[in-house]
């Protein structure tokens, strides 16, 4: 080996080496993560809130819904990103998190189960956004209570009983 590469090697071999070693550290910002998945669900709530309303025809703004099933729609998909192992209890406080979550070790503990109630949330809001975008009064009830039960169906399992 020519002694310029040979130069580069060793700092290069000892930067590696500290790189292998910091997992230990958290890697993302938890504080950041935990508020970002609030505004989200957050998000998520007040568009559900405000089809609910349109939904019982409390407000002639019909023409609204469909935007509210979409964000929805979107949202819910987002969901399986969202909770971090980093981010959940008590790993949220061994890795510092400063900030309160009522997010459930129970996440952690049955990662299956979590996984299910959040692709119940996902097929749920996208046969809601289809009942809206078909025009299907019948149907737009039943579809829109299947939301909020898949919302509820998590929470239960996995969020701090709200007071
Ligand atoms: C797969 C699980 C899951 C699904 C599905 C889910 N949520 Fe959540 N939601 C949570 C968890 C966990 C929290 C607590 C997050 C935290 O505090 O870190 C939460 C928090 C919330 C909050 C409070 C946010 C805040 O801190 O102000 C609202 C509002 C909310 N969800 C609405 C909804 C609605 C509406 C739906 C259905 C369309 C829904 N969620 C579906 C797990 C879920």
């Amino acid at each position: 080996m020519d002694k310029g590469r040979a130069k580069w090697l060793l700092p290069t071999l000892a930067l590696t080496t500290a790189l292998a070693a910091a997992p230990l550290v958290a890697e993302i910002n938890v504080d950041g993560v935990i508020k970002y998945r609030q505004n989200v669900m957050k998000a998520l709530g007040g568009h559900i809130g405000a089809a609910d309303r349109l939904v019982r025809g409390q407000v002639p703004l019909m023409d609204q819904l469909e935007l509210h099933a979409k964000a929805a729609r979107d949202i819910a998909h987002t969901i399986p990103t969202l909770f971090p192992a980093e981010s959940i209890p008590p790993e949220a406080e061994f890795n510092g998190a400063t900030v309160s979550t009522d997010a459930l070790k129970s996440i952690a503990d049955k990662p299956q189960a979590f996984k299910q109630a959040a692709q119940d949330a996902i097929d749920a809001t996208d046969a809601f956004l289809k009942a809206v975008q078909a025009g299907d009064k019948q149907e737009l009830p039943a579809a829109f209570k299947r939301v909020g039960e898949a919302c509820k169906g998590c929470h239960k399992d996995f969020r701090k009983d709200q007071e």
